[in-house]
């Protein structure tokens, strides 16, 4: 394939933007990419990375950057609007600015196998510069009633249920993210196993969701956006799958 296109002068995408709410499955599309072409996965933790002191910071970009360039892997930038809302904060003298560009010239200077994949909750302060350096960007969105369905059904395979009341059931359950709608699921299983039983009815659904909704509302500021320490834990863990040259990346936190 990768010959088809450069036959015509084309190189094959590289560069993906996730882009969505929390717990909608970025994080997870990255680990389930890395397992289907077997490679190691790095994940760089942008807020992790951006330092008092941006000469500091740059430096551990080019550090990064150094190793997509030698060892081909995915790398994961998780909250890459971190980079780009440091621009105009309290102490932006230009460094910031320079922290960015650094960043957008590396993306372009880098023309070896890895594949780089960004992650954004914001997608609307992204800099037109930022979003154009990317081959691609995907929507992730808020599971809808099937999404929902299908969430809860595959996380409870080998549990039994028949006739559970679906409509009621979504209805619960919409607002909820996937990870949120999971974590129902994983509950009423839980419950379910320690009651000895497989069987999971309605009302098992219906409370183990209402259980998340009342956590995920302690996370909701009172403007109604979600506060982001009640993201789930789970997307901010550095690279889970292990591979050669992992530490480099790790060291630069
Ligand atoms: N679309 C989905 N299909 C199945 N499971 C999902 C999906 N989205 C989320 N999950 C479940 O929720 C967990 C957390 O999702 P993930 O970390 O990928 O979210 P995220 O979009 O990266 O969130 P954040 O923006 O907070 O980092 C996953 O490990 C998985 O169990
Ligand atoms: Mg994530």
């Amino acid at each position: 394939m990768r010959e088809k296109l450069e036959a015509k002068g084309l190189k094959p995408r590289r560069r993906v933007l996730l882009s969505g709410p929390p717990g909608t499955g970025k994080t997870l599309s990255a680990s389930a990419l890395a397992g289907e072409l077997q490679y190691p996965l790095f994940s760089v933790m942008l807020h992790g990375l951006i330092t008092k002191f941006m000469g500091e910071t740059a430096q551990k970009l080019k550090m990064i950057f150094d190793a997509i360039k030698t060892t081909r892997g995915i790398y994961l930038f998780d909250e890459i609007d971190a980079l780009a809302a440091a621009r105009g904060g309290e102490n932006d003298v230009g460094e910031a600015r320079r922290v960015l560009n650094s960043f957008l010239q590396f993306l372009d200077e880098d023309t070896g196998p890895s594949i780089v994949i960004a992650t954004t909750n914001l997608p609307g302060i992204l800099d037109r510069a930022v979003l154009r350096r990317f081959d691609l960007v995907l929507p992730y969105v808020m599971p809808d009633g099937p999404a929902i369905r299908q969430a809860l059904e595959r996380r409870l395979i080998g549990f039994s249920f028949n006739r559970i009341g679906w409509k009621r059931v979504t209805d619960v359950a919409t607002g909820l993210s996937t990870a949120d709608i999971v974590a129902a699921a994983e509950d009423a299983a839980r419950r379910a196993v320690l009651n000895d039983t497989d069987k999971i009815a309605t009302q098992d659904l219906l409370d183990a969701l209402e259980r998340r909704r009342s956590l995920q509302d302690l996370g909701t500021n009172d403007n109604g956006t979600r506060a982001s320490t009640l993201s789930p834990s789970q997307s901010r863990t550095a690279a889970p799958i292990p591979g050669k040259g992992r530490g480099r990346v790790q060291k630069t936190k």
